[in-house]
């Protein structure tokens, strides 16, 4: 039997030269979780509504004196899981991504900077305005993803309606490995040059020889709605739909190396298989409603809504109308677990909600 006060005091030693032993438990909740095969996480699965991003979005975007007080008039996505930590790792919808939405109004210019967390626009709502990356410039429309690689200088400016899109960035698992690299345009605001890339890939297979690496790129909403549509008549993946994910177009391979964008229809009365992977998801519904259950617990969303499947969660989605589609657009981490040989994907029974 061991003398529990010998041992706190050798404990109190060790912690005094910097060392522990493997028999000392932790007093947080997070070292209380044993180490079981499945793994275990902290991130919460969540469901923000639209008309509650929207409303406050739009009363940052009425309050006067906000211009000038942040880069960016964005309002987070956080996940429940992470109100309490400090400001810079409170930032997260997942442990690894971050999803934001942002106001641009008529008129406003939002300054160039560049930083090596990659990052991506899907555009939710009006049209018009326009974001510079890498001094191309392209024009936004509901629907698109735009990209905005490593290290691109990036910019937005709006000389049209209010617009609002989506951020997604990769900044939660950079800030994790202590990496982060942010600087600003020297200039403010970065020039435009003659621009084609948004013309380079449009037509699918066909990529321009001289290109090497994927660099500022947008995926136009009618390109994508046609392929969707053109695949609606097949089978689709039992556990996703008709889902496609924006590929690389120089490798083929993921989005991003550390994350990936895809989109998915649930045609008319679809309901998916149920199954779970260690990759988390944040979803956005793009168009329609549905209800997605995870681990037992059913999150009804409609069009706007956004929310985030943890990773390892039991998870399947259903289109609530018989006969309209309902598009998810959607966020994940999988390349990145994938290039570290660490991604595991499991099928649920038959039947299981
Ligand atoms: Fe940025
Ligand atoms: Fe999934």
């Amino acid at each position: 039997m061991v003398d529990k006060q010998l041992l706190q005091a050798f404990d109190a030693e060790l912690a005094q030269e910097n060392l522990e032993g493997h028999w000392v438990r932790g007093l947080t909740e997070e070292d209380k979780v044993p180490y079981t095969k499945d793994p275990h996480t902290f991130v919460l699965p969540h469901l923000w509504k639209w008309e509650v991003i929207h409303r406050h979005l739009r009363r940052a975007g009425e309050m006067h004196g906000l211009e000038g007080m942040a880069e960016r008039r964005t309002l987070r996505l956080i996940n429940p899981a992470f109100q309490k930590l400090d400001s810079r790792r409170r930032r997260s919808t997942t442990h690894t991504v971050h999803m934001s939405v942002q106001l641009l109004k008529p008129g406003e210019l939002a300054s160039s900077h560049r930083h090596n967390f990659g990052a991506f626009r899907f555009i939710v709502e009006g049209r018009g305005a326009y974001t510079v990356v890498e001094g191309e410039k392209f024009v936004m429309e509901p629907g698109d993803l735009i990209l905005n690689p490593p290290m691109t200088w990036h910019g937005h400016g709006n000389d049209a309606e209010p617009i609002i899109w989506l951020d997604g960035l990769d900044y939660p698992l950079l800030n994790s490995l202590q990496v982060i690299t942010w600087e600003p345009y020297p200039g403010d605001f970065q020039p435009v040059k003659e621009s084609f890339k948004s013309a380079a890939y449009r037509v699918g297979m066909a990529r321009p020889v001289w290109e090497t690496a994927a660099g500022p790129l947008a995926y136009k909403w009618e390109d994508t709605y046609r392929t969707l549509k053109g695949l609606e008549g097949g089978e689709g993946s039992p556990f996703d739909g008709v889902a496609l994910e924006y590929v690389n177009p120089v490798d083929g391979g993921h989005t991003f190396p550390t994350m990936s964008c895809g989109i998915q229809m649930l045609r008319g009365g679809d309901a998916t298989q149920t199954h779970r992977h260690n990759s988390s998801t944040v979803y956005h519904a793009f168009r329609g409603s549905g209800v997605t259950v995870i681990d037992g617990k059913r999150y009804e969303w409609e069009k706007g809504d956004c929310f985030v499947v943890p990773l390892w969660s039991w998870h399947s989605h259903q289109n609530r109308s018989k006969n309209g589609e309902a598009i998810l657009f959607s966020m994940n981490d999988r390349p990145m677990l994938e290039a570290l040989k660490l991604y595991r994907e499991e099928p649920g029974e038959m039947g299981r909600l």
